[in-house]
């Protein structure tokens, strides 16, 4: 069995997201939806708001598991037995990170492949904060995110959340 995972922080997840999760689908026997407790960043949502996002936008699907993770993706690959780490790569702009990221890794873990999916031509300049930035200033996300996240971001927005 192949066993995938694709890490993110999924603050919020977008469509984006959803339509690598679904092309991996098609490619591995199972996937692992890992949410990072990303240092770097102050997300919106807890851990459990976005497990239950991503859980409502993708339905039911035996293959996929959703999970969180503190330390080392490298470490958490070895621990679940999983030799390959999903990456959707949008604009040009993110090369270099997912580059140095994706030597690292193999630095770490050598048996874990990176493998990277282009993002869907209507996703490529979409990213998380940029959809939570105008979705709290009051503009219009659909299209751009599952409904539920949608509804989300606007219940934080009536509850006086700032971006
Ligand atoms: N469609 C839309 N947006 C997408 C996307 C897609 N297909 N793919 C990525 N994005 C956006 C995300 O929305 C996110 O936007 P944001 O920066 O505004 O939040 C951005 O691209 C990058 O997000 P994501 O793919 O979720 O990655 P990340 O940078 O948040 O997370 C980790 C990176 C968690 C995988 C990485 O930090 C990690 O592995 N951490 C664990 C610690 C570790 O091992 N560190 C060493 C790594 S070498």
């Amino acid at each position: 069995m192949t066993l995938a995972v694709y890490p993110g922080t999924f603050d919020p997840i977008t469509n984006g997201h959803v339509d690598i999760l679904r092309r991996s689908l098609k490619i591995f026997d199972k996937v692992v939806v890992a949410l990072a407790e990303n240092v770097r960043k102050a997300p919106l949502f807890t851990i459990d708001e976005r497990r239950k996002l991503i859980a409502d936008a993708l339905k039911q699907d035996g293959r996929l598991e959703i999970d969180a993770f503190q330390g080392l993706l490298a470490d958490y690959c070895r621990r679940r037995g999983a030799n390959v780490v999903i990456r959707g790569l949008r604009a040009l702009a993110d090369f270099e990170y997912e580059f140095q990221s994706a030597h690292m890794n193999r630095r770490l873990a050598p048996d874990v492949e990176t493998l990277f999916l282009m993002t869907g031509e209507e996703s490529f300049y979409v990213s998380s904060s940029l959809v939570k930035e105008v979705a709290l200033m009051g503009g219009d996300v659909s299209g751009l995110v599952p409904a539920g996240v949608a509804a989300a971001l606007a219940d934080k927005r009536k509850q006086g959340v700032k971006p």
